[in-house]
């Protein structure tokens, strides 16, 4: 099955997809890698009225290929009475002025904060709004029912429950990096594609999602409570879930818990070094928590992208972070770690810092400033630092340290 192909959800819902890949944009939101892509999943959904839900980007070729999928399915834009935006970013509506330009009779639906947004982005007003419990009706047993679900992902975004397919239109909720190539739905993955989608999916979560956690818990508990028969949870990012539908959400709740913990039994060392002396602790650190049997994940930097330190420190129980002092303050490239980490809600850790400096110290001061600033809800291990090369004293100070704090993890309870 070539990459973009129209495919059958239900009876009359269909699933048009179009991957984006790294040559395309570089960096989503003009800041992640997306080294294996990331998809747009639009879905149409075929009453006596046809609603296209979701929507793609304006990317270069982006928008043509949904088009070439409608026609894969025998539609085309004049099939479509309603575009059904759940969310208002660009990477689901950016296709809007073409869709209305090619059909201007098309109805937008979404909710009140959206239609401003859709007015000012797009200048649309044929606008219908929705609100938690309203309904739409688009004939031969298809209704369309909307919850909004606000900051997931941002404040004006909502779930749209199709009733006779039992099919539940997520947006960003539920969704991951990768594109989608053979394998559409959680059964057909095989287990190396399964360990892919769920590495994606916790980095997207933290990248995109992480700073509203709480809004995820909230919005999970929402549609809890109605009930809902849900056969498919059909996100606009990724993978489509028929097998086992719940399994995304709970996977999804366990993300949003790593905020308070608790936290997987592991650590995260993210370090840096100007002239090598800190980097002459770094192997000790990662003696002393093997020494534990604790896994631990290293990062450097600036030269690892922090879109990949942010999910492995976000769901360890425990941070080491090596940077020497620089013209009296942290080592920049950490500095701005750190402020990722307040932005993503790394939170509630247990955090050894450790670290070299020559002429003056100064790091550990904008450390602790910084952690404050942030609200992290850090909990310090006494620091190490020295001046100038670490002696053996050092070194055996930094083992003793790590592999304390390894045995501490240990304890920590365990995560659901
Ligand atoms: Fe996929 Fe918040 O946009």
């Amino acid at each position: 099955m070539s990459q973009h192909t129209a495919v059958t959800l239900k009876q009359d819902v269909y699933r048009f997809v179009a991957n984006v890949e790294e040559e395309d944009i570089d960096l989503f939101e003009g800041i992640w890698p997306i080294p294996h892509g990331i998809s747009m999943n639009s879905y149409f959904v075929q009453g006596e009225k046809g609603a296209l839900i979701d929507l793609v980007c304006a990317w270069e070729g982006t928008p043509v290929k949904v088009l070439d999928q409608m026609k894969e399915k025998s539609f085309s834009v004049k099939d479509v009475h309603y575009a059904v935006l759940n969310h208002m970013e660009p990477d689901h509506t950016g296709f809007l002025p073409l869709l209305m330009e090619k059909n201007p009779e098309i109805t937008v639906v979404c909710t009140e904060k959206a239609a401003k947004l859709v007015k000012s982005f797009y200048n649309i007003d044929r606008i219908m709004t929705v609100k938690s419990g309203d309904s739409l009706d688009l004939g031969d047993g298809k209704v369309l029912h909307f919850q909004e679900i606000p900051n997931v992902h941002w404040p004006e975004t909502m779930v749209t429950y199709e009733s006779q397919s039992r099919i539940l239109f997520t947006c960003d909720a539920f969704g991951g990096f990768g594109s989608i190539e053979d394998a559409i739905f959680d059964d057909q993955l095989n287990e190396g594609q399964k360990k892919f989608y769920y590495d994606e999916s916790l980095r997207y979560y933290v990248d995109i999602v992480g700073a509203f956690s709480t809004f995820v818990l909230r919005a999970i508990d929402k549609v809890a409570s109605l009930n809902l028969p849900i056969d498919i949870i059909a996100p606009a990012h990724g993978i489509i879930y028929r097998k086992n539908p719940m399994e995304i959400v709970e996977r999804y709740k366990k993300f949003a818990t790593y905020m308070e913990g608790p936290c997987e039994k592991e650590i995260t060392l993210v370090w840096s070094s100007m002239y090598g002396n800190t980097e002459k602790l770094v192997q000790t650190i990662i003696d002393g928590v093997r020494s534990e049997n604790v896994d631990i994940n290293i990062f450097r930097v600036p030269q690892d992208h922090s879109s990949y330190i942010l999910p492995a420190a976000y769901r360890s129980s425990a941070l080491i972070l090596g940077m020497p002092t620089y013209e009296y303050k942290m080592f920049p490239p950490m500095a701005y770690t750190i402020d990722m980490f307040g932005r993503k809600h790394v939170y509630n850790k247990k955090v050894l810092r450790f670290g070299s400096y020559g002429w003056s110290g100064g790091a550990q001061k904008e450390f602790e400033e910084l952690v404050e600033k942030w609200k992290l809800k850090w909990t310090m291990v006494d620091p190490i630092e020295w001046e100038g090369s670490p002696t053996e004293a050092t070194h055996r100070k930094a083992f003793e340290a790590a592999a304390a704090l390894a045995r501490e993890v240990k304890q920590m309870a365990a995560v659901h």
